[in-house]
C-alpha cells in the first residue's frame, strides 16, 4: 500500500496539518482519579531521589575504577560496557526525571543533576529542555514533536540509524559545533523561545572546552582512555539509553490525543527499573507528569483498568515493536492495533475526570461564596469558574506560609490563596497541578508559580500568574475577584 509521504520537519506541510486538524496544544485524555491520591503521588522527597542518585554515580565510580584496574586485559571490556551503559545510558532517565523536575524535592537539586547528565549525553541543556517541553505537548503529532524516533515509513536503514551509536555520533557532534558557532536550524528555533536561543551557544562551548580538554589530555599522555572516561561513553554506552527509549512510543499511533495509543508501558524486573527510573511506566508519566517516578508503580495501580494492559516484559515488548516496525517498511499507515485499550469514546477529556470541582456560589455583599474552608484540605486545589473566567482555588500547607513576608494579602494567611484557572505557558488548569511547598506546579510541563507572589519559579512558565483576594467568613470562602498587586 502506498500512502503520502509525511513531513516529520516542524516547520514543513505536516506541521500545518496539525494545527488544522486541532492537534496542537490539545487536550489530551486524563482517565479518572481520586484527587487525593493524586496529590500523595505527586509528593516529593530527596531523600528517595538522593538514594538513587548516590547508587547509580557509585555504580559509575566502582566500574570505572574496575576498568582502570584491569587496563590492558580483556576485562576491562566488560567493566568499560558497564560504565558506559551508566553514564550515556542510565543517565538518560536521571536526565529525564530531573528535568521535568520531579526527583529532588529540593529544586536546585534536580538542576544540578540535569546538568551534569545533559553533559553526559552530550545533550545542550536548553535545546533538550524545549524540546521535550514540546514533545509533552503533541506527543507523536508529525510536524509537531521533535523526538519521533521511528519516522514512517520506516526501513532497515532507519531503526539501525536509531540503535547503532556510531550513527548518532556524527549527528550529535556536528550539532554541538553548528550551536557552538550560533546557528541554530529551524525546527530548534521553532520550540525555543528567541531569548533561549543565546545559550545554546554558550552550552555548546562549554561542551566543547571539556571534552576538547579531555582529547588535549590524551594526546598529551599519548593515550585514549581519559576519552573513555569522558565524552566516549555518551556513544559507547547510548545502546543501553536506546534499548529504553525506543520503547517508548516505537510504532504506536501518530496524531491521537490519547496517550494510551501512542506511549507504552511495559513491565520489568527491579534492576531494569532502577536503570531506567521507571520510565517502563510510560504511560503513567505522560498523563500525569507531575507524579515523580518513584511512585510511577503506585500510580499504575491506581489507573491500569483504564490503560491497555502493559507488555509482559522487554522481549514481549520488543517482539511487537519490531513486528510493527516490519509492517510499517511496506505500510507506512499501519498501527500497533492495541485493541486492547479501554474504549472511553465520549468521555469528557478535560480536568472534571479529575475529580475536580468547578463552581462558584451565591454572591453576599459582592463577595462570592467558594464553599466551605473544611471543604479543601491543605496542599489541595479546586477550580472555581465565574463569570466567563476560571479560577484556580487552592490551600497551601501552614507551614509553608510561616515566614513568608511575600504574601500578596493578609488573608493568604489563612492559607487560601485564589489565582488565574490556566498556566500561563498553555492550556492547563492549575488546579489540576500538583500544590508543593507554597507553589503550584503545572500539570502539563511542570512549569511552577509562588503561591504567594504568583511569579513563574521555573520554565516552561515564565509569566507571572494573577492572584485575587480570597478570605474565610464564617466557614466559607469568599472573593471578589479583585486582582491583588505584589506586597499590597
Ligand atoms: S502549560 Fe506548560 S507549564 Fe503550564
Amino acid at each position: 500500500m502506498t500512502a503520502a509521504v509525511r513531513d516529520y520537519g516542524l516547520t514543513g506541510s505536516d506541521s500545518l496539518l496539525a494545527v488544522e486538524r486541532g492537534l496542537v496544544e490539545a487536550e489530551w485524555f486524563r482517565p479518572p482519579i481520586d484527587p487525593e491520591r493524586l496529590r500523595a503521588l505527586q509528593a516529593r522527597t530527596n531523600a528517595r531521589a538522593a538514594r538513587d542518585t548516590i547508587l547509580w554515580l557509585g555504580l559509575l565510580a566502582v566500574f570505572g575504577y574496575l576498568a582502570f584496574q584491569t587496563l590492558g586485559s580483556w576485562w576491562a571490556v566488560p567493566a568499560f560496557m558497564a560504565y558506559g551503559a551508566l553514564y550515556g545510558g542510565a543517565g538518560d532517565s536521571r536526565w529525564h526525571e530531573c528535568g521535568h523536575g520531579t526527583a529532588f524535592r529540593t529544586r536546585w537539586l534536580n538542576d544540578v543533576v540535569y546538568y551534569v547528565a545533559s553533559f553526559m549525553l552530550l545533550r545542550q541543556p536548553t535545546l533538550w529542555r524545549w524540546s521535550h517541553v514540546r514533545h509533552h505537548t503533541d506527543t507523536i503529532v508529525v510536524g509537531r514533536d521533535p523526538e519521533i524516533m521511528f519516522p514512517r515509513p520506516s526501513s532497515l536503514r532507519r531503526v539501525l540509524g536509531v540503535y547503532l551509536p556510531v550513527a548518532i555520533l556524527p549527528k550529535a557532534v556536528w550539532r554541538t559545533l553548528k550551536h557552538a558557532a550560533g546557528r541554530v536550524d529551524a525546527d530548534a528555533r521553532d520550540f525555543i523561545p528567541e531569548d533561549e536561543l543565546p545559550k545554546l551557544k554558550w552550552e555548546s562551548r562549554a561542551y566543547i572546552t571539556v571534552l576538547g580538554g579531555t582529547a588535549v589530555w590524551c594526546i598529551a599522555i599519548g593515550s585514549i582512555v581519559p576519552a573513555l572516561y569522558i565524552g566516549l561513553p555518551t556513544f559507547y554506552g547510548a545502546w543501553l539509553m536506546v534499548f529504553f527509549g525506543a520503547m517508548q512510543h516505537a510504532g504506536l499511533r501518530e496524531d491521537v490525543l490519547d496517550h494510551r495509543y501512542n506511549s507504552r508501558t511495559v513491565y520489568m524486573n527491579p534492576i531494569l527499573r532502577f536503570l531506567y527510573s521507571n520510565m517502563n511506566y510510560h504511560v503513567e508519566h505522560h498523563i500525569f507528569p507531575t507524579v515523580p517516578y518513584y511512585a510511577l508503580p503506585a500510580l499504575h495501580e491506581e489507573i491500569k483498568e483504564h490503560l491497555a494492559p502493559p507488555d509482559r516484559s522487554t522481549i514481549s515488548a520488543y517482539r511487537r515493536i519490531f513486528a510493527t516496525l516490519r509492517r510499517q517498511w511496506r505500510d507506512p499507515s499501519y498501527d500497533d492495533p492495541r485493541p486492547d485499550v479501554p474504549d472511553v469514546s465520549g468521555a469528557d477529556r478535560s480536568f472534571v475526570n479529575t475529580g475536580l470541582t468547578a463552581w462558584a456560589g451565591d454572591v453576599h455583599d459582592g463577595l462570592v461564596d467558594l464553599g466551605p474552608a473544611e471543604g479543601l484540605a491543605p496542599n489541595s486545589a479546586r477550580r472555581v469558574d465565574h463569570g466567563n473566567a476560571t479560577y484556580a482555588l487552592f490551600r497551601l500547607d501552614p507551614d509553608d506560609l510561616a515566614g513568608s513576608d511575600e504574601a500578596v494579602n493578609a488573608e493568604a494567611a489563612s492559607g487560601f490563596v485564589l489565582s488565574d484557572g490556566l498556566c500561563t505557558h498553555g492550556q492547563a488548569h492549575l488546579a489540576e497541578g500538583a500544590v508543593l511547598d507554597g507553589l503550584i506546579e503545572c500539570p502539563k510541563h511542570n512549569g511552577c508559580f509562588d503561591l504567594c507572589t504568583g511569579e513563574a519559579l521555573r520554565y516552561p512558565a515564565t509569566e507571572p500568574i494573577t492572584l485575587y483576594d480570597v478570605a474565610v467568613r464564617n466557614g466559607r470562602v469568599v472573593s471578589r475577584f479583585v486582582p491583588q498587586e505584589p506586597d499590597a
